[in-house]
């Protein structure tokens, strides 16, 4: 998406009530992308990578790789060639690491290359406490110093290279499990992760890895062991399509109805999605790369439980929250991830809807219509669920904060409008208050 000089990107405006009709093409999978460029850095030659997806989360990862000294080239709008075989370790930029949670993965690959990293505590989406302690511990039993101190993670190896070892999570961890993975690649011996998560961004970091020369075993199942290797060479790899894109709209057409053939997905890693529609009276139909989603009755009510991959996703639970605002009876959703991830409520309630939010639990009884208000997207996910509310609303809902929802969905209004939404951008001058459409 391209910025106006002079102008600020500030907010959606929906116009609700339409169907959607047509189809939709689905990028790269963001938790992929932004564990696969950090991982380009232990590679010793050039990386083509393919199917990144354009989000200013990918923006800023490669800015830090820039910093470091590596060559990025655009080599088309979604491939990159990016060659790190003369960057210089360094303390990674605090004003770019703090923007995104996946800073983290910087430590893993810093730290495998260089057996030292100093990277800036992470931001990211506020979804309640989000602590490194599991991170921590894998480098520890890998052999690393590891210090958090002034805002930074300190992690040495005190040889200059980690080494093999055993680490057992104490809960599943994404981002642990694929931190310690980036830190053991070329570990000197081998490194067990168990209690590993699942996720099929877990399978693609580990196939990217893999295709440049590591030995990594058991992605994907809960055992990964990883022999580590003396160097990474090139190579050319394409990332997966991201499950929960798919996801999202999947459910915006559940609540807005109409019929969309939704493209290049992974049919499997969309099952625990496609298990709800079907339970809520959505039509799913899987074909080899693609699902079509089809509503025109009514959403039945269900519960949701969010859990771990093959689970049902943390990061859907907010957009099928939004459909079940609008269905018969009363469904239950309970978060099994995530602390607090709830703070979209209020907004939705703005809407006309019915929720009650008791600590992990939120009962939402449907309502016949939600009606279009001024909403603010609170986290990544909770603004993607506030465009489905307002696709399926009666009225105007505009929305703020979206900078949050761009730094996960690529041109999210375009993929919407072609298939049939009333969703524009208001630019704000910066020297006027008036939003202005564009
Ligand atoms: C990743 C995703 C995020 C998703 C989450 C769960 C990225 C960039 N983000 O986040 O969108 O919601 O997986 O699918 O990929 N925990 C600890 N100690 C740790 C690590 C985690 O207690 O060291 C806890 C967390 O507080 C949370 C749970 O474990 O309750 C899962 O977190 P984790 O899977 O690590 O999430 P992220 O990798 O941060």
């Amino acid at each position: 998406m391209d910025f106006e000089e002079g102008v600020t990107l500030t907010k959606y405006l929906i116009h609700g009530g339409r169907p959607l009709h047509g189809s939709i093409e689905i990028s790269g999978a963001k938790n992929a992308a932004v564990a696969i460029l950090p991982a380009a850095l232990l590679v010793n030659g050039k990386c083509r990578i393919e199917n990144i997806p354009q989000i200013s989360d990918v923006t800023l990862i490669l800015q830090i790789l820039r910093e470091l000294g590596a060559e990025v080239r655009t080599v088309n709008r979604t491939t990159m060639d990016i060659d790190c075989s003369s960057i210089q370790n360094a303390p990674v930029p605090y004003e770019l690491a703090r923007r995104i949670r996946a800073s983290y993965y910087l430590v893993g690959a810093l730290l495998g290359r260089f057996g030292w990293a100093q990277v800036p505590m992470p931001g990211g989406c506020n979804l309640g406490g989000r602590p490194i302690d599991q991170h921590v511990k894998g480098f520890l039993a890998m052999g690393a110093e590891v210090e958090v101190r002034n805002g930074l993670i300190d992690a040495k190896a005190p040889g200059g290279r980690v080494c093999g070892g055993q680490v057992y999570l104490d809960m599943v961890s994404v981002g642990a499990t694929m931190n310690i993975m980036l830190a053991a690649v070329l570990a000197d011996g081998m490194t067990i992760i168990e209690n590993a998560a699942k996720e099929p961004h877990i399978v693609d970091l580990a196939n990217f890895l893999n295709s440049m020369g590591a030995n990594i075993m058991g992605a994907g199942t809960d055992v990964i062991k990883i022999r580590g290797v003396e160097s990474l060479k090139g190579g050319s790899y394409s990332i997966i399509p991201d499950q929960i894109e798919a996801g999202t709209y999947m459910a915006a057409v559940a609540a807005a109805g109409g019929e969309v053939e939704i493209k290049n997905v992974i049919p499997k890693h969309l099952d625990c999605i496609t298990a709800k529609l079907l339970e809520m009276g959505v039509e799913v139909e899987e074909r080899d790369d693609s699902v079509v989603v089809r509503r025109d009755g009514p959403i039945t009510r269900t519960n949701v439980k969010t859990m771990p991959y093959p689970g049902f996703p943390t990061d859907m639970q907010p957009q099928i929250a939004a459909c079940l605002c609008l269905a018969q009876g009363t469904s239950v959703v309970t978060e099994g991830v995530w602390e607090n991830r709830y703070r979209y409520v209020d907004e939705f309630r703005r809407m006309g809807a019915r929720i009650q939010v008791d600590g992990k639990v939120a009962v939402i009884e449907g309502v016949e219509k939600l009606t279009g208000a001024p909403v603010h997207a609170c986290d990544l996910r909770a603004g993607a669920a506030m465009i489905i509310a307002g696709l399926a609303a009666h009225g105007d809902t505009e929305i703020d904060g979206i900078y949050h929802i761009e730094r996960g969905y690529e041109n999210i209004v375009e993929k919407l409008s072609d298939v049939g939404a009333d969703i524009q951008i208001l630019f704000v001058p910066d020297d006027d208050a008036q939003p202005q459409v564009g």
